[in-house]
């Protein structure tokens, strides 16, 4: 596995690769790796010859009050761990290299950002939209591959290669879970063991929600309350930051729930922020 920091020196192997006519597969991360990443991986190796992994955790995407100084970093782990998932090069430039100090311009994507997660995390996905192109026009990927559980992320990331006509095909992978059901995440890491025992209540809660609009449609509000009855049985700790109901392309909020729709949460445990979604 080859490792860079530098943004010319891995420019110059995908260049490489690209010459003798091999695909390129890009998984973006921030590191902390799990067996979300694992998942992503995987499907980039059966979608393109060679695999990068970039393990960066950007800077712009963070609020002021959110965990950038306290997201983990570990690269001796997660370098190992793409090593034994067979990556083929890992990409993790310093924050320095990525954004000059002057840094001036940056990729906003105006409507998915509206809801969901972008209406409490303002800035999120400009920083989101920023680093993944420039990820792209570092590594030149054929493919890139992203997980549903961040499913705004992805809707975003498929609107940005439209509208900016960049050559890179977005694929995305199923949320992978604990046997409980809760989303793998690296903030569960930050869960207290009590914490632990109540966050599936998330996943149990969708299913419960999804299981409700099998039999026929429901309004929004019914889904809501179904919901939070769920996530409240658990206990004082937990604040629902937002439960949505959305068309799955456009993210526009629907009031009737059926076959289709995207049901997307998240919500405040302790201190960590925990998000989850499906599709009824
Ligand atoms: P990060 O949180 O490290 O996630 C990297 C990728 O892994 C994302 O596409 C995310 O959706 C996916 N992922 C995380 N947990 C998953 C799970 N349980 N199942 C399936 N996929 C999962 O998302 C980011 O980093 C950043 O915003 C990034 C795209 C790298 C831009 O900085």
């Amino acid at each position: 596995m080859r490792n860079f920091a530098s943004i010319p020196a891995m420019r110059r192997q995908a260049q490489a690769w690209r010459t003798e006519g091999l695909t390129i597969a890009l998984v973006p991360t921030m590191g902390a790796l799990h067996e979300g990443h694992a998942a992503l991986i995987r499907t980039a190796r059966r979608q393109a010859d060679k695999v990068v992994a970039s393990i960066f955790v950007n800077p712009i995407q963070f609020g002021p009050d959110e965990d950038f100084v306290r997201y983990p970093r570990d690269m001796k782990t997660d370098r190992h761990l793409c090593r034994a998932w067979g990556v083929d090069a890992v990409f993790a430039p310093a924050a320095r290299a990525m954004y000059a100090n002057d840094h001036s311009v940056f990729v906003e994507e105006t409507a998915l950002r509206r809801t969901l997660c972008g209406r409490t995390r303002p800035g999120h996905f400009r920083g989101v939209a920023t680093v993944v192109l420039k990820l792209f026009n570092i590594v030149a990927p054929h493919t890139a591959v992203f997980g549903q559980k961040d499913f705004q992320q992805v809707a975003v990331v498929q609107r940005l290669v439209r509208d900016l006509n960049v050559p890179v095909a977005i694929v995305a992978v199923p949320t992978v879970r604990e046997k409980d059901g809760l989303a793998i995440s690296s903030r569960n890491a930050r869960l207290t063991s009590e914490q632990r025992r109540i966050a599936p209540c998330l996943w149990a809660a969708l299913q419960a929600a999804r299981r409700l609009c099998r039999a026929k449609p429901r309004s929004s509000a019914a889904v809501g309350k179904t919901i939070r009855k769920i996530i409240r049985a658990q206990g004082a700790y937990s604040a629902v930051e937002y439960i949505e109901t959305v068309c799955p392309r456009t993210l526009h909020p629907v009031q009737t729930v059926k076959q289709g729709t995207l049901i997307a949460l998240a919500v405040q445990i302790g201190d960590v922020r925990l998000i989850d979604n499906l599709v009824v």
